[in-house]
């Protein structure tokens, strides 16, 4: 199949994009790069595949024709980032979403796959919530995707079929790494200071899943019957990997040796917190086995930041942290408000070191 990748140059995209490509399918890309000083080397290079760099928001018909299938990635991908601006974040992940679903509609693509988020779920506590569940997002991210899902469901037809996946938490080893989410960061922490500091309190639930996971959910909705896929919501991950902060942060402590759990004094809870079902996209997805869990995914990253050497500065900086790379970004005018690349470089050096 001719796939499209939009933020193939991402966090998850530069893992998923060469897994794509080894299960056959030619692969393109489609990304502004905004965190192209951002490269996390110990993780190798980014596999190269035929790309445009360009706002998702600008792209045109023509960007789209010949392709089968588009994988949209490219967003604004957490919380905190989304809160920053929530007008942008709206134009990008919810409008600038059902314009491109529309053009590859138009450009006669049959599969569109949606990055959509179990941050859709917002604050639903201890039960158990499945697909059917009513959404409930606590920040304009979450907001921004369910709106998108609601949307790009007008455009469904029998030619044209979007489906939109939900992954927990993603986390692992990526080109494009982030330390902004919650085990990468949690492992982060425990090499580069030695301490494991909860800033809330420990309780919300989180569902995790590993990006090669999320990656290898994607290619097998590519290859699923469109009648068991097309215009459906899927929740990404596995039952038994529902945990309490607190079991992750515990999780971690066993892994990295001789590091402190600490939870900060007069921490309140978190307020997202949900606890997800997998079984729809177990029954309806038979092609998917998530192969990752907690402690394989925290051996893995512990693995990787001490041969790279993850230092206190990698970990309290910018460079794997969306956020903070953004508002650097902003300041030093190498992108203009509306997140789109203004011509200066803003004497930025490029951010490229072991870890
Ligand atoms: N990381 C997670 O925990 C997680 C969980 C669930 C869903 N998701 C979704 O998966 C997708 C990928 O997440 P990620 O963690 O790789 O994020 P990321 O921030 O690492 O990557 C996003 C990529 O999209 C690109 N991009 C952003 N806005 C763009 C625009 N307007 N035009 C062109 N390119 C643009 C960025 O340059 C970047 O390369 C997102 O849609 C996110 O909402 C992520």
């Amino acid at each position: 199949m001719r796939v499209l990748i939009t933020g193939h140059r991402g966090y998850i995209g530069a893992v998923m994009a060469p897994l794509l490509q080894r299960a056959g399918h030619q692969v393109s890309g489609c990304d502004s790069d905004l965190y192209s000083r951002c490269t996390y080397d110990a993780a190798g290079p980014i596999v190269p595949i035929p790309s445009l760099k360009k706002d998702v928001r600008d792209l045109t018909r023509s960007d789209l024709q010949g392709f089968d299938a588009c994988v949209h990635l490219a967003a604004l991908s957490n919380d905190p980032l989304s809160d920053l601006n929530p007008a942008v974040t709206y134009e990008i992940n919810h409008r600038g979403s059902v314009r491109l679903a529309a053009l590859a509609k138009e450009a006669g693509i049959g599969r569109f796959i949606l990055a959509s988020s179990c941050s859709n779920y917002g604050a639903t506590g201890e039960d158990m919530v499945d697909e059917t569940e009513t959404l409930c997002p606590v920040t304009a991210y979450g907001q921004s995707k369910v709106w998108a899902e609601r949307d790009i469901a007008e455009l469904a037809d029998e030619r044209f079929f979007p489906t939109y996946l939900r992954p927990a938490t993603a986390y692992g080893v990526s080109p494009r790494l982030r330390l902004d989410i919650v085990l990468n960061n949690l492992v982060a922490c425990a090499v580069a200071t030695g301490r494991i500091s909860l800033l809330s309190d420990g309780t919300p639930w989180r569902p995790i899943i590993h990006i090669q996971d999320i990656s290898r959910a994607f290619l097998a909705v590519l290859s699923a019957s469109p009648d068991k896929v097309a215009d459906q919501a899927f929740n990404v991950g596995r039952n038994d990997e529902n945990y309490q902060i607190i079991e992750i942060a515990e999780a971690v402590a066993k892994v990295v040796p001789g590091c402190k759990l600490e939870v900060a004094s007069g921490a309140g809870p978190d307020k997202r917190s949900y606890r997800v079902s997998f079984e729809k996209i177990a029954r309806d997805v038979p092609n998917f086995h998530p192969t990752w869990d907690l402690h394989s995914g925290a051996r893995q990253l512990y693995e990787s930041f001490v041969a790279a050497g993850l230092s206190q500065g990698d970990f309290t900086g910018s460079r794997y942290f969306r956020t903070s790379q953004i508002k650097e970004l902003l300041t030093a005018g190498v992108l203009d408000p509306s997140l789109r690349h203004t011509a200066a470089t803003g004497g930025l050096p490029e951010q490229r070191s072991a870890a």
